[in-house]
C-alpha cells in the first residue's frame, strides 16, 4: 500500500481492490473455507490460462517446487541443476529431497541462465544432472528455447521456477504462455503479494501431464487417496470414509478463501500484464540516456521486476541509499545462492560464478507495479539523475 504522508514508492506492492474484498467477503460465508470449490476453479483457470492443461494449487511457490521435484522422483540419488541467481527456493527444493545440487552460471548482462554456459557443463565430461530447474528471473524468458532444446538433447528433465512469470509468454514464442512450453515438464508460479496475482500465500504447478499433475495433488494433501480403483489394502467392511496414504506428502492445501482471491484476480491478469509492460516501455523511454544498463525490451515479460545494471557496485551501493533517502525502495535480486553461508558450508565457492558474482555486484530493481504512475517514475528518474550527477 502506498503510504501518502512520506510518499514513499515502495519496489513493488499488490494491486487489490473492491472487487477482491468482495470476492473474500463472499468466500467467508460459503460452505468449505478449504477443500471446496474454489480450488478447483482458480485450478481450472489457471490450467486454461496458460494453456498447460492441468493446474495444482498449493500453499506457496516453495511447496510447487518442492512437490513437483518429489512428483518427478527426484531423491538422494539425484543431481539438480538451477541458477545462482534467483531467490534460495530455486535451491532448497531439490535439498529438501536429499538431492545433490548444482549452479550454472549466468550471463552477467542478464542474470539468466546462459545456454552456452550450460551445453559447456553437460559436456564438461562430470556427471549430468537429472533436472534442470530453470528461472525466469522478473517474468523474462529470452533464451529459453535454446535452454530447453539443449536439456532435451541430454535427457534432462526441465522444470520452470516461473515464481515471477505467471502472465508471461515465452519470447522465442508469443504466442505461448509459460506454462505452456512444449519441451517443459512442469512450470510452478507463486502468489505472494508482490508477484503478478496474489492469494496472499500461494502457489501452482501447471504441466501437461495429467498423470503428473494427479501425483503431485495427492502429495500436497499427505500422500492421501480415496480413489477405488487405487486402494490396495481396503478390507471389505471399509465404508465410504476409508483412505490410503501411498507416499510421504505434506499439508500444502491452498484454502478456499486464498483461492476466491486468486480467481479475482485473474480476471484482471490481462489488465496487470498490460499495465506492467506499460511501465516497463515507459523507464525504457525516460532511462535512456543515464549511465545504466536497462533490460531488454519486452513484449511478452511479466515485468515481475525491473532491473537495471549500475557500472559498478559502488555506484548500484550509492543509487540503492541515495533513493531509499529520498522515499523510493528498491532492492536487490539476488545474493548468489552460493555465497549464502548455508550453501558455502556445503563447499560452494562465489567465485567459480563469475557471471552471477558480476550481474549481483551491480543490479538494482527499480519499482514497478501496475499503479505506479507517470509522475512516480518521473521521480525515480530525476532521483537516478541527481545521484549519478547525470
Ligand atoms: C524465483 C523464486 N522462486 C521461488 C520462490 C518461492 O515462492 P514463495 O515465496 O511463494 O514460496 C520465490 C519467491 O519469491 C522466487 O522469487
Amino acid at each position: 500500500m502506498r503510504d501518502a504522508v512520506a510518499e514513499r514508492i515502495p519496489y513493488s506492492c499488490q494491486t487489490v481492490d473492491a472487487r477482491d474484498a468482495s470476492a473474500l467477503a463472499e468466500a467467508v460465508s460459503a460452505p468449505f473455507l478449504t477443500q471446496g470449490p474454489s480450488v478447483v476453479a482458480f485450478e481450472e483457470a489457471a490450467a486454461r490460462w496458460t494453456g498447460a492443461g492441468h493446474g495444482v494449487a498449493v500453499s506457496n511457490g516453495t511447496a510447487a517446487l518442492h512437490i513437483a521435484l518429489q512428483a518427478l522422483d527426484i531423491g538422494p540419488d539425484s543431481l539438480v541443476w538451477t541458477s545462482p541467481v534467483s531467490f534460495v527456493a530455486s535451491a532448497n527444493a531439490a535439498r529438501y529431497l536429499g538431492a545433490e545440487v548444482d549452479f550454472v552460471d549466468v550471463d552477467p548482462e542478464t542474470g539468466m541462465i546462459d545456454p552456452d554456459k550450460l551445453a559447456a557443463k553437460l559436456t564438461a565430461g562430470g556427471r549430468k544432472p537429472d533436472m534442470l530447474v530453470a528461472v525466469h528471473l522478473a517474468g523474462h524468458t529470452g533464451g529459453f528455447d535454446r535452454i530447453a532444446a539443449i536439456c532435451a538433447e541430454h535427457g534432462v528433465t526441465l522444470v520452470e521456477d516461473a515464481a515471477h512469470a505467471f502472465g508471461a509468454a515465452y519470447e522465442d514464442r508469443p504466442n505461448v504462455k509459460v506454462g505452456a512450453h512444449p519441451l517443459s515438464t512442469a512450470a510452478t508460479f507463486s502468489f505472494h503479494p508482490l508477484k503478478s496475482i496474489t492469494t496472499g500465500e500461494g502457489g501452482m504447478i501447471v504441466t501437461r501431464s495429467e498423470d503428473l499433475a494427479w501425483r503431485m495433488a495427492m502429495l500436497r494433501s499427505h500422500g492421501i487417496t480415496k480413489d477405488p480403483a487405487l486402494l490396495s489394502v481396503a478390507r471389505p467392511e471399509d465404508g465410504a470414509w476409508y483412505y490410503e496414504q501411498h507416499a510421504l506428502g505434506f499439508n500444502y492445501r491452498l484454502c478456499d478463501i486464498q483461492a476466491a482471491l486468486g480467481l479475482a484476480q485473474m480476471e484482471r491478469l490481462d489488465e496487470f500484464m498490460a499495465a506492467r509492460r506499460d511501465r516497463a516501455r515507459r523507464y525504457g523511454e525516460i532511462l535512456a540516456g543515464l549511465p545504466l544498463g536497462l533490460p531488454a525490451p519486452s513484449e511478452v515479460s511479466s515485468w515481475h521486476l525491473y532491473a537495471v545494471r549500475a557500472a559498478d557496485a559502488a555506484m548500484r551501493r550509492a543509487l540503492y541509499d541515495g533513493l531509499k533517502a529520498q522515499g523510493i525502495e528498491t532492492q536487490v535480486h539476488y545474493i548468489p545462492i552460493p555465497s549464502q553461508p548455508e550453501y558455502r558450508a556445503l563447499g560452494f565457492r562465489p567465485e567459480d560464478y563469475p557471471g552471477a558474482e558480476a550481474y549481483y555486484a551491480r543490479c538494482l530493481s527499480l519499482p514497478i507495479y501496475p499503479r505506479l504512475t507517470d509522475a512516480d517514475q518521473d521521480r525515480v528518474r530525476a532521483a537516478i539523475a541527481e545521484i549519478l550527477g547525470a
